[in-house]
């Protein structure tokens, strides 16, 4: 077991009607609020009005339009302004993890002088960063109870995962029955990318059979739970389990004393979505089967056989290099059981721009250091399998 120095100081609320606590818990950080939000979900389903009314004694300015793949311009540097004129005491983040990714970035950039971005790029490591508060109303990122936020630049095709401990929500108030009103899409979209959360810290050298124990309940969970969403979207059991396995997700709970997976999957995928702007959890379905199929080998297969026998109950008796591939077909069909386009055309991906996506992930996301090391040339090998 690996050693590791672990903290999350995020207070998580969870429950139906938790928005109730609302007053109480703002009242903590002070009387002005940037409220910030994305494209109207939160109006069609009353919760932005429910958020007005509760806070009706406090002063509150708007951040809305904050697109998935959140934007570095305009959003991230609309709300840094907007913090710095009003002299904002903290972010209410109300959204998916689009909403809040943006926020912590406004966070941060809001206690610094020079320009956000050198932030972002790991340029400038912040000093302080706002207090968030976040109403999420997506299962899928982890990001209410993570440090990181991953922000795009659209002139330079950038995706950036930053990651600072100032970062961390100071609280996340999950009400499940917010999530009823996701579609089926994002409701599939959001477990392939908790899954695949799993499976970047699942996959990797050195590991604890308590660790592997958790993240494979997570994954079954992950799996039974939003097939019973995705057939009534409003059963608060299987949107809540959802919710939670989500939440574990990137905040590394899962994978406590586990070796550094490297996380290949995010580190391509996020090319996908920077150069297409396509949905997250998508991209990752996607390449997820290709990506191991590509390193199923001597080194690796056992850690497939774990995966196969205990996540989708195949025969342990049969070859190992057997059980790896049903195992990889499992995960093949289970994605696209729910609905997810299991191929880079069905999301408008086509060859013309491979090559230059591989080098960009080569080049800035540092996978010759993953579990399994990945070269441009590999990293162009499974877009083109994934096509
Ligand atoms: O913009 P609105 O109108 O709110 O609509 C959103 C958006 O169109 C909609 N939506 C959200 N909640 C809804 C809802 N629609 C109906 N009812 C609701 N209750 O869903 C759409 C997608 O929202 P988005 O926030 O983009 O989705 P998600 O939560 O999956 O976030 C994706 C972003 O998070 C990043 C991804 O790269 C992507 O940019 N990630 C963040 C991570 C983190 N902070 O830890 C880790 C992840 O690996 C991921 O990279
Ligand atoms: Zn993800």
């Amino acid at each position: 077991m690996q050693n590791f120095d672990y903290m999350t100081p995020t207070r998580l609320i969870f429950g139906k009607g938790v928005i109730s606590k609302l007053p109480e818990v703002m009242s903590g950080f002070g009387k002005k609020i940037l409220l910030t939000y994305g494209g109207g979900s939160i109006k069609n389903s009353g919760l932005y009005d429910s958020v007005r009314e509760l806070l009706a004694d406090f002063e509150i300015y708007e951040l809305s339009g904050i697109q998935p793949n959140p934007k570095y311009d305009p959003s991230v540097l609309d709300g840094v302004r907007i913090c710095k004129e009003k002299g904002i005491d903290v972010i209410l983040a109300v959204g998916g993890g689009s909403v809040l990714d943006c926020s912590k970035a406004i966070a941060a950039g809001a206690e610094y002088d020079g320009d956000p971005w050198d932030l972002i790029s790991y340029k400038v490591r912040a000093e302080s960063a706002l207090p968030i508060v976040d109403i999420i109303t997506l299962a899928a990122t982890g990001s209410e109870y993570d440090c990181g936020g991953v922000i795009s630049r659209t002139e330079t095709n950038d995706k950036i995962g930053y990651m600072d401990p100032h970062l961390y929500p100071a609280v996340s108030l999950l009400d499940p029955t917010y999530t009823y009103t996701v579609s089926k899409k994002q409701t599939a979209a959001g477990c392939a990318d908790a899954m695949n959360h799993i499976m970047e810290q699942y996959f990797c050298e050195d590991s604890t059979q308590l660790g592997d124990g958790f993240m494979e309940a997570g994954l079954r969970s992950l799996m039974i739970n939003t097939r019973k969403c995705l057939d009534n979207p409003e059963d608060y059991t299987a949107r809540a389990e959802m919710m939670l396995a989500c939440t574990y997700g990137c905040n590394g709970i899962y994978s406590l004393g586990n070796s550094y997976s490297g996380w290949p999957c995010h580190g391509m995928e996020h090319a996908l979505s920077a150069y297409y702007d396509i949905t997250h959890g998508e991209g990752l379905a996607i390449i997820t089967p290709e990506w191991m199929k590509h390193i199923l080998s001597e080194k690796t297969v056992d850690r497939f056989v774990k995966y196969g026998v205990n996540v989708f109950g195949i025969d342990s008796t049969l070859d190992r290099f057997e059980i790896a591939e049903k195992a990889i077909s499992e995960t093949y069909k289970f994605f696209e059981s729910i609905g997810i386009p299991m191929h880079l055309r069905e999301v408008g991906i086509d060859e013309s721009r491979i090559d230059e996506m591989a080098h960009h992930v080569a080049e800035n996301e540092g996978l010759e250091e993953a579990w399994v090391p990945l070269t441009e040339k590999d990293i162009a090998e499974i877009f083109r399998a994934s096509l």
